[in-house]
């Protein structure tokens, strides 16, 4: 380990979720308290460094005192503060700003940057790195769990009990009014809260965008089940699952001016009824499933993720991205983790746990 008293800063970009704070928990606690460095939180992702005044936060062990808990993050976030397109507005007037954010980096002596993220701020870390030589390491955050290269992501597991219970309540109704009850989930592109809540919570079809789905093969579930007695029926529905030959539905543009998924849980719910005849009703989980404390499961795993990223600087490994993979905490180069996302592999065992307890995908 160098000797010398370093000065790292930190900043969280992306969608919010729980163990956030965790994680700079863990950084601050061992820099400030053990190592006797400074950290500099830079608020908004990269927009503290790059308004007319930079918006900092020197992160002290008293500032993150009780974050092990606390959801959202302490230095707020932003999904559209690309500094190489600087848009705030959203009006397609991007400016490139990556030199300003590497000089006041370095007018600010430090000595490389801890970014927690997911994709999006992994490729713009990823971009700095590889064109102006910063140097980051990246820990990986998303309840969505898509991001390469990890096995998971802090938030998931957080989002992931939120939905299973909301699952469990939606139960009673169901069985009580003899209903099909629809849940929409979060997840972007990829299927994994849908999957695990569905597993998790009994559902009878688990709908996400890896499996393009026909509601035919839903409701003849449906009506099996009734048969056989049972006169109610879950349906987990990922924000991007999509029917065969469809398209994803959407319902607005979002801050970042990219449109935003949502509607499809309403619209599986009245094809639904309309083909089954049976009452069905939808909800969407929506920003509840990023809200709250984080799980034991997260808070644990920001803490080893955090800790590991120092580790990385301590011993001067840059541009790497702190990564679970089969249960250890490691890295790996950041660039391994930003072309592409991560989806649900349908060999997976959970998907064939899931067929094998009798759940359909609309395949
Ligand atoms: O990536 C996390 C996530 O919550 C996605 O699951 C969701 O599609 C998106 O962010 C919503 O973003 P926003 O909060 O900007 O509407």
């Amino acid at each position: 380990m160098s000797g010398k008293k370093r000065r790292i800063a930190l900043n969280t970009g992306g969608g919010d979720c729980p163990g956030l704070n965790a994680v700079i928990r863990a950084v601050v606690k061992r820099c400030v308290l053990q190592l006797e460095w400074e950290v500099i939180g830079i608020r908004d992702s990269f927009d503290g460094l790059i308004g007319p005044r930079m918006d900092l936060l020197e992160l002290t062990p008293d500032v993150v005192a009780g974050g092990l808990t606390r959801g959202g993050t302490l230095l707020g976030s932003t999904n559209r503060g690309n500094p190489f397109d600087f848009d705030p507005t959203g009006e397609g007037k991007g400016q490139d700003l990556s030199g300003l954010v590497v000089e006041r980096l370095n007018s600010l002596g430090c000595d490389g940057l801890i970014a927690l993220g997911g994709d999006g701020t992994m490729a713009i870390c990823n971009d700095l790195s590889e064109r102006t030589g910063l140097k980051v390491i990246g820990v990986p955050k998303t309840i969505d769990n898509d991001l390469l290269g990890t096995d998971i992501t802090f938030g998931f597991n957080s989002a992931v009990e939120f939905a299973t219970l909301a699952v469990d309540r939606l139960h009673t109704t169901a069985e009580s009014h003899h209903r099909v009850m629809v849940v929409e989930v979060m997840g972007r592109d990829a299927g994994f809260i849908a999957l695990h809540a569905g597993v998790g919570g009994g559902a009878d079809a688990i709908l996400i965008p890896e499996v393009p789905f026909e509601l035919s093969k839903v409701a003849e579930k449906i009506l099996d089940r009734q048969v056989r007695g049972r006169h109610f029926s879950i349906v987990v529905v990922a924000e991007g699952a999509r029917e065969k030959g469809g398209e994803q539905i959407h319902d607005g543009l979002a801050a970042s001016g990219k449109t935003r998924l949502g509607g499809i849980g309403r619209y599986v719910a009245d094809k639904l009824h309309r083909t089954t005849g049976i009452d069905a009703r939808y909800t969407v989980l929506g920003h509840l499933q990023r809200g709250g404390i984080p799980t034991a499961f997260d808070r644990i795993l920001a803490t080893r993720l955090g800790n590991h990223a120092v580790d990385l600087a301590v011993d001067d490994m840059w541009n790497r991205l702190v990564v679970m993979r089969a249960n250890k905490i490691t890295d790996i180069p950041l660039a391994d983790a930003v072309d592409a996302t991560k989806s649900v592999s349908l060999d997976c065992d959970l998907v064939k746990a899931a067929r094998g307890v009798g759940i359909v995908f609309g395949d």
